[in-house]
Order: C-alpha cells, then structure tokens, then sequence
C-alpha cells in the first residue's frame, strides 16, 4: 500500500522539488496553496495519479482545518507531514509596516502549529514530521525583522513537538535551509551556484525519512557551498 505524505506549499520552490521526490517513491503526496493556477499546473507538470492537491490559504486557521479534514476523509493515516508554507518579508523590527509580524507569524508559525494538531492523531507510529524553520531560524540579521521571529519560533515549535513525541515513537526534525535558489530570490542579482538547489533539500529530508525506526535527526542545518549569502 503507498504510504502517504502531506506537503503544505507544494506548487513551487522547496515544496514542488518534496512532491516530486515522494511521489517517485510512490507516496500518495497531499499539497495545498493559495494559487490555484499554481496547483493545475503542478498538476500537469507531474501528470501522476498520487497527486492530491487542495486550495488554502494556511495562514487561516479555517483553511488549515478544510485542508486537514479533506485528507482525513480520504486517509486512515499519514506518515510524514512536511510544514513547507512560508514567505519572507524583509524589513526590520524598528521600520517595519504594522502587520508585517503578524502575517509571517500567521503563515510560518500558526500553519504549522494548526496543520500538525489536526493530523496529529492520525500520524502513524514511526510517522515523521518536518518542519521547515531557516537558518533565519538561528540567526538574527538586520533586515531579517519579523521574518527572523517567525523562524525562532518556528525552530521553538519543532523542538517541543519533538519532546512531546519521543513516546509515541514519532520523529520530528527541523530543518535549516540557508539561501535556496527559489522564487523568494527573485530579482537578486547573484549566481545561482551562491544558492542551494531546492532538490538538495528535498533530497536531504527524503533520505532522513530512511534511516532505521530507531534513529531521528533533530536538526538539519543546510548552506550553501561558499555560505550565506
Ligand atoms: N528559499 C530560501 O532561501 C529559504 C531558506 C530557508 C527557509 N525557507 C523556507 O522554505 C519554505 C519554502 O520556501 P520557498 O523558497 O520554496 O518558497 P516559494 O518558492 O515562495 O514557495 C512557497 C510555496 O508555499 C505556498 N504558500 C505560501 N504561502 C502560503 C499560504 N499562506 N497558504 C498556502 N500555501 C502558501 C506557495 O504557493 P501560493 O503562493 O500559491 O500560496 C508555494 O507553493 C518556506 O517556509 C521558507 O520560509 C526558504
């Protein structure tokens, strides 16, 4: 029986590249985003019949809960959640527009939070969890504002999820990426050998989904080759 993974932003970046690589290996890939162009075309693009794709907007608590429910309806169970859906704002705490906060803390922290409680139940034993935290996550810098924020909490977020499951035989692992060539870049004037290919991260978590029942990386911290940029 194909095992089932659920992806949140999966039409573009970092989240196409993971629903590529799960749905070569046969899992039954759930992904959402806001654009449903986005999705039609991932849809086209990779023309497989495990592909299930659902329009949210999961800075929304109530999107979050329709997404959840409609995988519930169809699924007994999950074995990987992937908590991908993230932006970033740039801009610093002391400038920064009212409302920038509360949008990225919206998008990156409560999805996450609201996605993993809804299909918590539901996750199997030797299940696993990603979180996609930043190396913002771990690193204030100017122009990072509430972006960085976000991203702390985020990281906060996936090291008590990790706590809390250890019992139930649960693997949670947050992971790092620093700069990754994706649409967040556009208009960056660099080569894109300065970025880390998004498939490497897709990669990296595919193969951390391997590795045996009884060990979990907890973290994984992923640069680009000559460092951040
Ligand atoms: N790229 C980097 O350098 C980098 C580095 C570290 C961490 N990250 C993190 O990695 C994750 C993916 O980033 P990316 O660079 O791959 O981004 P991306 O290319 O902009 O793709 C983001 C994906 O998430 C979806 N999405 C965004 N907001 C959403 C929302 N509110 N509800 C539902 N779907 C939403 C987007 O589709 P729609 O726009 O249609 O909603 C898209 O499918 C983010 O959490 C980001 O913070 C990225």
């Amino acid at each position: 029986m194909n095992k089932t993974v659920v992806i949140s932003g999966g039409s573009q970046g970092i989240g196409k590249s993971l629903v590529k690589i799960f749905l070569n290996h046969d899992f039954k890939v759930y992904t959402c985003a806001r654009n449903q162009m986005g999705l039609d075309k991932l849809s086209k693009e990779m023309n497989h019949q495990n592909l299930f794709t659902f329009q949210a907007d999961v800075s929304k608590k109530e999107d979050v809960l329709h997404f959840a429910n409609w995988i519930l309806s169809k699924e007994q169970s999950v074995d990987v959640l992937i908590n991908n859906a993230g932006f970033f704002e740039p801009g610093q705490i002391q400038s920064e527009e009212d409302g920038v906060l509360e949008r990225q803390i919206e998008t990156n922290l409560y999805s996450a939070y609201h996605l993993t409680r809804a299909l918590l139940p539901k996750i199997q034993t030797f299940g696993h969890i990603f979180n996609m935290c930043s190396v913002a996550s771990i690193t204030p810098y100017v122009n990072g504002g509430s972006y960085c924020i976000s991203k702390f909490a985020l990281l906060g977020f996936s090291k008590v999820l990790r706590e809390e499951l250890k019992d139930r035989k649960i693997k949670v692992t947050s992971v790092l990426p620093g700069a990754t060539l994706t649409s967040s870049w556009e208009g960056v004037n660099l080569p894109k050998e300065r970025f880390i290919d998004p498939d490497d991260i897709a990669n990296t978590i595919y193969s951390n989904y391997n590795l045996s029942p009884s060990a979990v990386v907890e973290e994984i911290l992923i640069r680009p080759m000559e460092g951040d940029v």
